[in-house]
């Protein structure tokens, strides 16, 4: 059956755990030095609209890894720059890759691309979620804190693309979430909905940073500027997300053994400090070395069964 994974929500919680369960393993067969090739002759095509260091190198070598090969493709230098539609390049690509990932702006151009690729189609990062990275997230925390059901995890900063797919993995996995973000932010509607909708008590606002991370045992940080939104008023923003910078203070009020996690980049002494980031509690580059290998599930998952 044609699968993609353009969001979370349209997977099961058997079938997210399996993924992880799955790249826990290929990342122990890896560090032992295994050769696991069983995408031998597969190509994914990596299309890129916006800027990117990890998922482009971890999908590129995740699949180098697997055994095929990877091509990076960009709106500049591809047709689809010059207007030709997400649905006729899923159409032609088809016919020469064995899946596609897009990083693009508006979340609706990867359900064109789904609904007309025959092969599946990845979310690569939109401006509404980036699934890729929270399960990559997700791996990190169970292994530093095991069992996700029991976890307070705080997330604090801006309303954007990684605390929507935060929203969708609270609502799955039913760990505590609370988002610690201005007051003036808002969420998105859609997403607010689901979440009131389905009587989630797991998952709440709040406008204290301070507050928010008591208790926590994961504190997560992301750049209070995505990208896209840089021509906003960007001072504006940073003044109203100051409260809302992980530093040592903000540190010492969560629980002594809660780790921290930033998906990177980082705009270092703006959402998160140099001495927090570099310190003992961070977890961020396990974090991102995480990316490597539950994309290499993904892409098994994916691409040997179609
Ligand atoms: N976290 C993440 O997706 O990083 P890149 O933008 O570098 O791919
Ligand atoms: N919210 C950030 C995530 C980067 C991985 C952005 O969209 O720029």
């Amino acid at each position: 059956m044609l699968r993609h994974f353009i969001n979370l929500r349209d997977w099961s919680k058997e079938d997210l755990l399996e993924l992880l369960e799955r790249a826990v393993r290929l990342k122990a067969a890896y560090k032992r030095g295994e050769i696991y090739q069983p995408l031998k002759g597969k190509t994914l095509a990596m299309i890129f609209e916006k800027a990117s260091t990890r998922t482009r190198v971890s999908f590129e070598v995740g699949m180098y890894q697997l055994g095929g090969q990877a091509l990076n493709i960009n709106s500049q230098t591809s047709q689809l720059g010059r207007g030709e539609t997400y649905a006729d390049t899923a159409k032609v690509l088809s016919h020469y890759v064995n899946a596609i990932m897009l990083r693009t702006f508006k979340q609706s151009n990867l359900v064109e691309m789904a609904a007309a690729a025959s092969v599946p189609v990845i979310n690569g990062l939109s401006d509404l979620l980036h699934p890729c990275q929270v399960l990559a997230d997700l791996l990190t925390i169970q292994e530093y804190k095991g069992n996700l059901a029991k976890l307070k995890i705080v997330w604090l900063g801006d309303s954007n693309n990684m605390s929507n797919t935060w929203l969708e993995a609270a609502m799955i996995f039913g760990f505590e979430l609370v988002l610690a973000i201005p007051e003036s932010f808002k969420v998105s509607a859609d997403l607010w909905q689901r979440v009131m909708a389905g009587h989630y008590a797991n998952i709440t606002i709040n406008h204290s940073a301070e507050e928010a991370v008591r208790g926590a045992d994961v504190l997560y940080a992301d750049t209070w500027i995505s990208m896209g939104q840089e021509e906003l008023e960007a001072a504006a923003k940073k003044a109203i997300l100051r409260p809302f910078q992980i530093n040592s203070s903000l540190l010492e009020r969560a629980d002594v053994k809660a780790i921290v996690l930033h998906c990177l980049p980082a705009h270092r002494e703006e959402e998160i400090t140099s001495v927090v980031i570099d310190g003992p509690q961070s977890r961020v580059f396990d974090q991102a070395e995480n990316r490597l290998h539950l994309q290499k599930a993904l892409l098994e998952k994916l691409i040997s069964v179609n």
